[in-house]
């Protein structure tokens, strides 16, 4: 073999070797960013995966749609309530009908299935929790649910505990006998 053909064997594996690099390269760059989403953006209190993407952003604050047009049931009851399909056809039935998450919703509307929707916030049974004395006294969603308006995926405010429920009744100066929340 002579000197030249040597120096070009040699640059060709030299060449091939590249590729490999490359890759090895990319692939740190890859885990380095998955870590550092990990560890500095990850939501950890993010909510339960839903069977239709549903986007409090989209509908809140881009289309100033109220929360009681959906959760009509805080106004003057205890419970919330999710909407029913009915509420998303309203509009639906002529907004974004060709968008995938959408035939899916109208699908279940026109097969008579409800969709279900996974729930994040719930007290246990001995619990008496009222969404209407709340709202009457005009005690903002954002105090218990963080700000919803902004959110995507619902991400879950973990401090809605008894500690939580009492620090804002002695504040305001409402009765936190144990009898209010346990009856
Ligand atoms: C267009 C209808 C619609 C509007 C408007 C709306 N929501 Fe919702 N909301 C839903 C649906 C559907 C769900 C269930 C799916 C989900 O959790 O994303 C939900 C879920 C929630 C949950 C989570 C409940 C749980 O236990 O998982 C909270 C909290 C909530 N909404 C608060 C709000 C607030 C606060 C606003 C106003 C800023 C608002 N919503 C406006 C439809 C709506
Ligand atoms: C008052 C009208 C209105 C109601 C009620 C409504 N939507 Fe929407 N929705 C819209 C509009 C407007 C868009 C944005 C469409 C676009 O950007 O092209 C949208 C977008 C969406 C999208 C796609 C974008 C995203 O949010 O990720 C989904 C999924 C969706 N809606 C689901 C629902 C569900 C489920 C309900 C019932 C709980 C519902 N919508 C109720 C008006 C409405
Ligand atoms: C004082 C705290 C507090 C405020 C203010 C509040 N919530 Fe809740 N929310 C809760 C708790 C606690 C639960 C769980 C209730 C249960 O398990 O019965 C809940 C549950 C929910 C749910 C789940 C379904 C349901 O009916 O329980 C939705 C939706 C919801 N809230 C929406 C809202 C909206 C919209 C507002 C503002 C109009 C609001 N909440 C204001 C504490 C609050
Ligand atoms: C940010 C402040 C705040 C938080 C947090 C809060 N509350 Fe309240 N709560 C109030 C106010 C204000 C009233 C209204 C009292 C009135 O009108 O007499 C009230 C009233 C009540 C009442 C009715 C009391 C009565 O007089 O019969 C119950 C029950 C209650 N809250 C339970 C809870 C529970 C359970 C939680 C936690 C999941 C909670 N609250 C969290 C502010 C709060
Ligand atoms: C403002 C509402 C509120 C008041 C007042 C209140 N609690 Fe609670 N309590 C809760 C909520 C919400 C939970 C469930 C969440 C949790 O465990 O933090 C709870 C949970 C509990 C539990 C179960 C704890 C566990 O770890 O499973 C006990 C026991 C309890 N409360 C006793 C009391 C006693 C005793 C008082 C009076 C000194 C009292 N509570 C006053 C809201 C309240």
């Amino acid at each position: 073999m002579s000197e030249t053909d040597k120096k070009s064997e040699r640059s060709a594996k030299g060449f091939a070797r590249k590729p490999q690099m490359i890759a090895f390269g990319a692939a740190s760059a890859i885990m380095m960013a998955m870590v550092l989403f990990y560890v500095f953006l990850y939501p950890g209190n993010i909510g339960v995966a839903q069977p239709i993407p549903f986007s409090h952003r989209v509908h809140a604050r881009e289309k100033h749609i109220s929360c009681f047009f959906c959760h009509t049931g805080a106004i003057d009851t205890a419970r919330s309530g999710i909407p029913p399909l009915e509420t998303c056809m309203l509009c639906h039935k002529h907004i974004a009908v060709e968008y995938p998450p959408i035939k899916d919703l109208r699908a279940h509307y026109y097969a008579g299935q409800p969709v279900v929707w996974g729930q994040n916030y719930w007290v246990p049974d001995f619990v008496y929790f009222d969404h209407s004395v709340h709202i009457q006294r005009a005690v903002d969603c954002r105090k218990c649910h963080g700000d919803v308006l902004n959110m995507d995926r619902i991400l879950v405010n973990e401090n809605v505990t008894m500690g939580f429920c009492s620090e804002c009744h002695k504040q305001a100066e409402v009765t936190h006998d144990c009898f209010t929340c346990h009856r």
